[in-house]
């Protein structure tokens, strides 16, 4: 999940700016859009072409993600019951209000910040309705369907994960009032999106982005290219991403219980100071930083 900032605009009349740093118009039906930009998932319409697309989408990932994705996502990967084609978000929420009090929601597409960060904050998370064109299996610039189930939906089966991404939507209405949304678009990217994770097993993956890609699987664990270093809010706060390429550098976290806690406080402090400092460009490595070798197990 990504979202647009043409904040309260129901029709795609205008361009919208995903995270103020690229500009796509988005499709999607937004006609049939409620007001919290909620729609019905119409599961009924996909057609056995659609349905066999994404059983193809899901068997190529399921290739890849073993022993590369953490093991809260690949145990969770069960619960989406969706091997055989695109499945139903109501049977999903069943499982999933009864692991973490978590439920998905249709939505036509990408939706404006407010109402995307007022869902997380109601522990909704918003997925896509359409999927992807065939001649896009391997590369889609927008989130679709497969991107937003696949990619972020099995982690909100797990309990730290699950009221991290909460307190995200929290932060979300709070730093609008402050102003600072470029500074968490960068924290929703570097972790939820592209985070990878030191295991007890050794390096791993929790970001949606890389999970749901069938090239940055590999990459991002072994590619000698990108930086990987350890996770560090204030740090991340000035980090600038690339949205056209695989990622120039990964931060790291060592524990969902880490990730949480260390995103608890109050960032009005951290955004007032980000925003007296210069942003950082991505693969950049500053005095004093090392690199997270791609093996590393938990100390
Ligand atoms: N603690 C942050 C704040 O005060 C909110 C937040 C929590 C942001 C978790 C991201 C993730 O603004
Ligand atoms: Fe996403």
């Amino acid at each position: 999940m990504k979202t647009s900032s043409a904040r309260d605009q129901v029709a795609a009349a205008t361009t919208p700016v995903i995270y103020g740093e690229a500009s796509i118009t988005p499709r999607g039906d937004y006609a049939q859009a409620h007001a919290d930009y909620t729609c019905d998932q119409h599961w009924e319409r996909y057609t056995p072409a659609e349905h066999a697309l994404f059983a193809r989408l899901y068997a190529r990932q399921m290739a890849l993600v073993p022993g590369r994705a953490c093991e809260e996502f690949l145990h969770a990967l069960g619960h989406l019951a969706a091997a055989d084609g695109i499945p139903r978000f109501a049977d999903i929420t069943l499982r999933l209000r009864a692991a973490t009090g978590w439920e998905i929601v249709a939505v036509p597409g990408l939706i404006p910040e407010h109402a995307f960060f007022r869902l997380l904050s109601s522990r909704r998370f918003p997925v896509t309705v359409w999927l992807r064109k065939p001649e896009e299996f391997d590369y889609i610039v927008e989130p679709d369907l497969f991107h937003d189930l696949f990619g972020h939906v099995p982690l909100l089966f797990e309990p730290a994960f699950a009221d991290y991404m909460q307190a995200f939507g929290a932060g979300g209405l709070k730093a609008e009032g402050l102003d600072a949304l470029q500074y968490l678009a960068r924290l929703y990217w570097y972790t939820v999106e592209f985070g990878l994770i030191r295991s007890a097993q050794g390096l791993r993956i929790y970001g949606a982005g890389i999970l749901s890609s069938g090239g940055e699987v590999e990459y991002s664990l072994h590619s000698p290219k990108p930086r990987r270093l350890p996770f560090d809010v204030p740090r991340l706060l000035r980090s600038r991403y690339r949205i056209d390429d695989y990622q120039a550098t990964y931060f790291v976290i060592d524990s969902f219980a880490q990730l949480f806690d260390a995103t608890a406080p109050d960032f009005t402090p951290l955004y007032l100071r980000a925003a007296s400092q210069p942003d950082i460009a991505p693969g950049t490595v500053l005095p004093g930083e090392h690199d997270i070798a791609p093996d590393a197990g938990a100390s």
